[in-house]
């Protein structure tokens, strides 16, 4: 009975720890400053540019089979919260690009300010 509550008190607490630290991290950045679509703009030339087409008029593909960030943007439903999840998580053959936080809700600030769509 007693390690029954020494488990779950364990869990209890280092569930109450996460909490606090993904609190901490999740308030952190977004709590200095907001997202900066230029920032995200230099990251996509920088970084995503080597496979994906980034610009706004540009269309096609520099590699078949990668979108390109307009048509992310255009993707019915599209949100910010997909593009930043797609980053944190990205399937094959898209690479983990170990970009902080804040870079990728730059980056996918940019990618929705390329949206034409409603
Ligand atoms: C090495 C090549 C490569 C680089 C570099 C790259 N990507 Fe990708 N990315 C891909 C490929 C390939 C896919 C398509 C994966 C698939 O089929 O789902 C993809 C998919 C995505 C998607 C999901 C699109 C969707 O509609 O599901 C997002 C968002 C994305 N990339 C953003 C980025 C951003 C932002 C960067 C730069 C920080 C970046 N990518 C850099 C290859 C790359």
């Amino acid at each position: 009975m007693t390690r029954i509550y020494s488990i779950l008190s364990f869990f209890l607490c280092s569930g109450i720890a996460a909490a606090f630290l993904f609190g901490i991290a999740g308030n952190g950045p977004s709590a200095q400053r907001a997202a900066d679509v230029n920032k995200g703009m230099e990251i996509a030339q920088q970084i995503c540019s080597t496979c994906h087409i980034v610009g706004k008029d540009a269309k096609g593909v520099v590699k078949a089979d990668v979108p390109s960030f307009t048509s992310i943007a255009d993707k019915p439903g599209q949100t910010t919260e997909f593009i930043v999840g797609r980053l944190v998580l990205p399937y094959r053959p898209m690479p983990d690009l170990k970009l902080t936080r804040l870079e990728m809700a730059d980056v996918a600030a940019y990618i929705m300010s390329l949206r034409e769509k409603q």
